[in-house]
Order: structure tokens, then C-alpha cells, then sequence
């Protein structure tokens, strides 16, 4: 019974974010003001400025990049940040990790689908009682986990589903995080979360608008050697090579990312530098647990390496106190 209303619910709630959104079109809206919609390990939010503080010289003067290109794009904080303040010609973004990609599209083809669906597992999930909500949140994981393996990345109403469903153990899981094991299942348990906003519309909105003019793919980094051309600008946010035993999150997707896989990268890296393309990278410093470890160092030793603070602290007794730097790397 609870379905079938929130079927007629929902038809109804899309011709009305239909409406809204062509009325939003029409409007030529110019401005956009972009944050991540999902929230992403690793994500750069805190960041930003730090990033930004290096960028290409004739970048930041001008506030101009002609094709943008974000390999490991995640929660895509520097691309919404640049979306939002710079005048980004073209960009591209890339993922190896097919549930996100499939976000960028539907955020990008059919926003108003998706807030209509979120608005309804919202209502839904708000208007029941600790228990049931306990139901909902595992009967998604459930449905979201069984459907995983069929999944494609084509864009059907499935989709716009699924991307729901994501969206969804985003806002209510513990600790809002997307994480996969070796299966490949998501497998965070139930959040605390009081009220959580399961449809951020706005947000779903800005983001849709920085979307424009974005090429959106599947797949491995390696992708950038087939799109840069001189003068574009990358920034790479691998999965950071892991500092010590405890942090070793690496599995946004259920392969992981290797030291096989940092070399991979630095050789892209070389290539595009003969190419004369701008590049900026970030990624672990291993001398917050081992100065004698200069694994970056010596790869990237022909390149800026730049420290720069990561508003986080040390929490291992044989490390000592102290905030952990990150490195920043760039060929220019
Ligand atoms: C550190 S996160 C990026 C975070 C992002 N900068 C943000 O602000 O949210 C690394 C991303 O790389 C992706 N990834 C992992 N292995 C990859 C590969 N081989 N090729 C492309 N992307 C990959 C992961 O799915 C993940 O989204």
C-alpha cells in the first residue's frame, strides 16, 4: 500500500521538478555555486585553497582553463569549486567507479527524476519510526548490493533509481561514506543520523548547472593519455599510497590501487609533461611515518614537490603528535 502511494507520489512530484527545472533552464542562469553531492573519502574540500594556491601562475590571473580534466574525480571538489569560480571551457571528468559515473550522468540528464525520487525515500524514511527506518535502510543496501552485478551503465529509468538508492545510503549510512569490500558490495551499517536531508535539492541543482560543457567517464586514469592536449590543466587525487598499516582505505572500487598502480600513474604523468600539459597531483607523504621513506620522492624528483598541512593530526603513539602534510605535486 505504502508503494503504490508512493508511486502516484512520485509521477506527480516529477512533472512538478519537470516544471521547475525547465523554468530554471529558460532562465539562462549564468552564476552556479557547486559543491560535492556526495560525500567521498578523500574528498578535497578542506583543501581547496590550498590547491588553488598552486595552481599555473596565468591560471589563477586569469580565472581561465580551457579543457579541465579530473582523472580521479570522486566527490569532485575541485571541479565544483573551478566550475563555480573559474571559466572552465570544457571539461572532463573520469572514475573507475561506475555507480559514480553514473551519478555524473543522471545529476547531469535527469536531475529532476532523481530529486523526485529522493524527495519521496525521504518522506518515506522521515515519516517512520526508528525500527522501520532500520528496514528501509537495509532493504536498500540489500536491493542496491543484489543489483550490482547487473548493473550497466547505460542511463534507463533503473538508473535514475539506483542513483537514488546511492544517494540515499550516502545520506543515512554511518558516517556517510562509500566504501565497497572485496566483493564488491556496500556494506556500511545504518547511520544516527536524527533528520538527515536524504534530497539536497539546490545542491543537486548547482551541481547539475556545473555539469554543463562536462564530458563524463567510465574508467581507468589512463584515459587522460587519449584526451590531453598542451595546455590543459589535470589535477590527479589518486587513492593515497597508504601511511601505515591501519590507513590503508584504498577500496573505492573492489581492485584497489597499488604501488604498481603509482608507478602507472607516473608514467602518464611523464608522458603528458613532454606533451606540455599542466599537472597537479596529490598524494600521501610517507615521511609523516617513515622519514627514511622517499618512495615520491625519488619517483616524482625531477618535479615541484610541495608539502602542504592536511588539517589532520597524527593519531599513532610511535609517530609522535604533530599534523600530517600531503603532498602536492606539480610539473610546472
Ligand atoms: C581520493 S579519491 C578522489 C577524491 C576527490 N578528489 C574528491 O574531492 O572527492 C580517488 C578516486 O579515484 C578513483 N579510482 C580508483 N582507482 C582508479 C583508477 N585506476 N582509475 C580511475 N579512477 C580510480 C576512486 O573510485 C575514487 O573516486
Amino acid at each position: 500500500m505504502r508503494n503504490i502511494i508512493m508511486r502516484n507520489e512520485l509521477t506527480a512530484a516529477i512533472k512538478k521538478e519537470k516544471a521547475i527545472l525547465s523554468c530554471l533552464e529558460e532562465s539562462v542562469i549564468k552564476s552556479v555555486n557547486a559543491r560535492p553531492f556526495l560525500k567521498w573519502a578523500g574528498g578535497k574540500q578542506q583543501l581547496i585553497s590550498k590547491l588553488e594556491q598552486r595552481f599555473p601562475e596565468h591560471i589563477k590571473t586569469t580565472k581561465q582553463v580551457t579543457h579541465y580534466i579530473e582523472p580521479f574525480v570522486g566527490g569532485g571538489a575541485l571541479f565544483f569549486y573551478l566550475k563555480s569560480n573559474y571559466k572552465i571551457e570544457h571539461s572532463t571528468i573520469i572514475d573507475i567507479n561506475s555507480d559514480l559515473i553514473a551519478s555524473y550522468k543522471v545529476v547531469q540528464n535527469n536531475v529532476s527524476e532523481l530529486i523526485s525520487h529522493l524527495k519521496a525515500m525521504e518522506i518515506n524514511y522521515l515519516s517512520a519510526d526508528n525500527e522501520e527506518r532500520k528496514d528501509i535502510y537495509y532493504q536498500t543496501r540489500q536491493e542496491f548490493n543484489l543489483k550490482a552485478e547487473s548493473f550497466s551503465n547505460q542511463l534507463s529509468g533503473d538508473t535514475v533509481e539506483r542513483v537514488a538508492q546511492l544517494i540515499f545510503l550516502n545520506r543515512t549510512c554511518f558516517n556517510g561514506l562509500y566504501r565497497l569490500n572485496s566483493r564488491g558490495h556496500f556494506n556500511v551499517p545504518q547511520g544516527s543520523y536524527k533528520n538527515p536531508t536524504i534530497c539536497q535539492e539546490e545542491r543537486l541543482i548547482e551541481a547539475h548547472k556545473a555539469l554543463k560543457n562536462t564530458e563524463i567517464l567510465q574508467g581507468e586514469f589512463e584515459l587522460v593519455k587519449h584526451l590531453a592536449t598542451k595546455d590543459n590543466f589535470i589535477y590527479y587525487d589518486p587513492p593515497y599510497r597508504p601511511l601505515n598499516t591501519t590507513s590503508n582505505f584504498t577500496n573505492y572500487s573492489k581492485d584497489g590501487f597499488n604501488e604498481e598502480d603509482q608507478h602507472r600513474l607516473y608514467r602518464v604523468f611523464n608522458e603528458l609533461n613532454d606533451r606540455r600539459v599542466y599537472q597537479m597531483l596529490s598524494n600521501s607523504d610517507p615521511k609523516v611515518y617513515d622519514p627514511k621513506d622517499s618512495f615520491f620522492d625519488n619517483m616524482y624528483s625531477k618535479y615541484n614537490i610541495a608539502r602542504v598541512d592536511a588539517n589532520r593530526m597524527i593519531n599513532s603513539k610511535g609517530a609522535g603528535r604533530g599534523s600530517i602534510t600531503e603532498l602536492l605535486i606539480t610539473n610546472y
